[in-house]
């Protein structure tokens, strides 16, 4: 509430900056501090509510002024964000890219303007890699690899001998998008049981998980075997469609998700999704030690991975702990 509060204070400052002309006085009131801007993508899904809410969090934590806003899903929107946290100067930009490609641009603005730039769950791909000091964000490759293994794992426990798999994938050209594809298809690469029907885009959202799944139930019905889907949020709308189908998630169809949020949690605990591998949104506190050493003059690592664990229907469920988001 507090930071809310601050954060309008921040942008009635803006403005008069933007009026006026007077930024060097408004950003006088936070010098004594460390003034952050972050964009954020939007609001698609309980783990980005639950990542927006840690970094204000920890902002509050860490006494760190925070200018955030929300590009709702448009990448131009984050741009013009960046470009407001450059005429503000702030001392660290910080974002969460909603694909990778289209930052050169803006990215050397920030570069010319002294401001060092932190990557935040998503990586970014620019032609010259000294545009950005580091990435605080998920292993995607790795949570890909994770979940394919588990496939490997069920399937033998199953004693199937032909898998037959749906990919119902985040938004297209995005980090997680490409690394959660990559790593699965490495891990099930060598496994001749493993075929891939088909990946269909279903953009982090609910909604579009719904639509995917009736899609995929129309074309290939109980051909179906294991439906792989990027994260919770989509996993949560292509169940009841799959329900209305006559199937049983996690019984006629195995279920794989990617986030861990307490909703797919406690549908793992129904046995209607047979596996969570765990993206943690939890970022702030990296976020912000990383933007005092930067403020300080240090160097940083270039990525931070946080340490991620998965949920399956292998483990006793009642182990796993309350998420928080
Ligand atoms: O970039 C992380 C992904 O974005 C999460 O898996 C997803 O839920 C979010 O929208």
């Amino acid at each position: 509430m507090k930071s809310r509060l601050f954060h309008c204070l921040l942008c009635l400052l803006l403005v008069a900056f933007l009026i006026t002309g007077c930024g060097e006085s408004a950003k006088k009131q936070a010098q004594d501090g460390l003034l952050l801007g972050f964009s954020q993508i939007g609001s698609e899904s309980a783990w980005r509510i639950g990542n927006t809410r840690d970094i204000e969090e920890q902002a509050e934590n860490y006494g760190i002024s925070l200018m955030l806003e929300n590009a709702n899903q448009k990448q131009e929107n984050q741009i013009a964000a960046i470009r407001r946290f450059i005429a503000y100067k702030v001392d660290v930009i910080a974002f969460s890219p909603i694909v990778e490609e289209g930052w050169d641009n803006v990215l050397q603005e920030a570069k010319d303007a002294g401001i060092p730039v932190v990557l935040v769950d998503r990586d970014v791909s620019t032609e010259s890699e000294d545009l950005t000091t580091c990435l605080i964000g998920a292993d995607f490759y790795r949570e890909g690899v994770m979940a394919g293994e588990y496939l490997i794992r069920k399937a033998d426990a199953l004693g199937l001998t032909q898998v037959n798999i749906v990919e119902i994938t985040g938004t297209e050209n995005s980090t997680p998008m490409r690394q959660r594809q990559a790593g699965f298809l490495d891990a099930i690469e060598g496994d001749e049981r493993m075929s891939v029907l088909e990946s269909i885009d279903g953009d982090f959202l609910k909604s579009r998980g719904a639509e995917c799944m009736r899609s995929l139930l129309e074309t290939y019905g109980n051909a179906i075997d294991v439906v792989y889907s990027h994260n919770d949020e989509m996993t949560l709308g292509a169940l009841p469609e799959i329900e209305k189908a006559g199937f049983a998630p996690g019984k006629d169809m195995i279920i794989i998700s990617i986030d861990g949020g307490q909703e797919a949690i406690n549908v793992l605990k129904e046995g209607k999704i047979n596996c969570v591998v765990e993206c943690t949104p939890k970022l702030g506190k990296e976020l912000m030690e990383t933007a005092l050493r930067l403020k300080a003059g240090e160097t940083v690592e270039a990525v931070i991975h946080p340490v991620e664990e998965e949920f399956t229907d292998e483990m006793d469920p009642s182990d796993i702990a309350p998420r928080g988001y």
